[in-house]
């Protein structure tokens, strides 16, 4: 009997015009191109101006992808949205961009995970298309997190820009699509990444806004060591179930987070430098928009092409982590 898959069907990515070099942070806060380079590998970063927000990028991303996979808007029943940094409390901003779109027979939701968003919703819709509960899934990845950025804090101020990548999935059968996907959290971390303001715990007050308590807060080096190990973890975990090997590997697109972190992952993994993308000197850390937006640059570029095996990782706030092993 064959066996039934999901597999991406088309990708689109969609970024902010606006751009952040080291030089334009050097001017802000008491740092260097020089560290900023050499500690993160990151030049330059998207951002938002004034009046851009969080679903106009991704709808850009989510009616290439849609195109790309040669569907319509009304084909897709599931669209989930990843995001840290939604439109608006309420609604979801998935049902914000479903408007937008369009995508009226769809299902759509937001999914909080951090820098694992978009790996948390492949492996949801994953489960979903396998079951035959949905045919058709939209996985948006999509965050403004310089609306969350305190710059005058310059651990974190250099790491995070602006952008939205997005996949659509569909059923296939046979070997190709995504051959194992692994999700994992641990909340014991939770305050090595945390905006402590703007929630319940925290409403919204004169005295939190002061107080800068809905800006990301983020213990860097605490991070660093627990990023690289989960994510070389669950790559195995994935490779394992598959049955293969890192040497299968064709291609492997991390999180974009730091490069002395996907070095360091790489390094664990055997994967050489060849068989890493990394786009962290143009695009900085744009969380759960990391991967979709590095996925769809890579099928642009031409670096997948049919049969190839793809490794997908994350690791993000929460903390989070996940690993995706497809067949292109
Ligand atoms: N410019 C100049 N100096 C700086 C800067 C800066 N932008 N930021 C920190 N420093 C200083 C520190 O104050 C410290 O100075 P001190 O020794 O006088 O106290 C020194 O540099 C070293 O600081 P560390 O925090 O030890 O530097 P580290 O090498 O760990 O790099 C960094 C910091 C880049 C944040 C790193 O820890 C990191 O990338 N961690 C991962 C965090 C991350 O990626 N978070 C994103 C979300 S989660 C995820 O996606 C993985």
């Amino acid at each position: 009997m064959a066996i039934t898959r999901a597999r991406i069907l088309g990708t689109g990515h969609s970024y902010p015009e606006g751009i952040l070099t080291n030089a334009d942070l050097e001017k802000m806060v008491e740092t260097s191109d020089d560290w900023i380079t050499s500690r993160t590998g990151i030049k330059q970063r998207r951002k938002a101006a004034a009046g851009e927000y969080t679903s106009l990028f991704a709808v850009r991303a989510a009616r290439q992808a849609i195109e790309r996979a040669g569907l319509e808007p009304a084909d897709i029943d599931l669209l989930l949205c990843a995001t840290v940094t939604p439109d608006q409390i309420l609604p979801s901003t998935g049902c914000i961009i479903q408007a937008e779109l369009g995508a009226n027979n769809a299902a759509a939701m937001d999914l909080v995970a951090a820098c694992s968003g978009f790996l948390y919703g492949l492996t949801m819709a994953d489960t979903m298309i396998r079951t035959g509960r949905s045919k058709y899934a939209l996985v948006i990845g999509a965050e403004i997190l310089s609306q969350y950025v305190d710059y005058t804090d310059r651990q974190t101020c250099v790491l995070f820009g602006d952008g939205a990548g997005a996949a659509v999935l569909g059923v296939v059968e046979g070997d190709r699509g995504i051959l194992a996907a692994r999700i994992r959290s641990d909340g014991r971390y939770l305050e090595q990444l945390f905006s402590p303001g703007g929630g319940t715990r925290r409403p919204p007050s004169a005295e939190t806004l002061a107080a800068g308590d809905h800006f990301f807060k983020m213990r860097g080096n605490e991070l660093f060591k627990v990023a690289v190990r989960s994510m070389a973890d669950i790559s195995r975990e994935v490779l394992e179930e598959a049955g293969l090997t890192a040497a299968d590997v064709k291609l492997f697109i991390p999180h974009q987070a730091n490069q002395r972190i996907t070095d360091a992952v790489a390094n664990k993994l055997n994967v050489e430098n060849e068989r890493v993308y990394s786009n962290i000197a143009m695009h900085g850390n744009t969380s759960s928009a990391s991967i979709p937006i590095g996925l769809d640059e890579c099928i642009e570029a031409g670096r997948i092409n049919d049969g190839d095996l793809v490794l997908l990782a994350s690791f993000g706030g929460g903390v989070t982590w996940g690993g995706v092993l497809m067949r292109w």
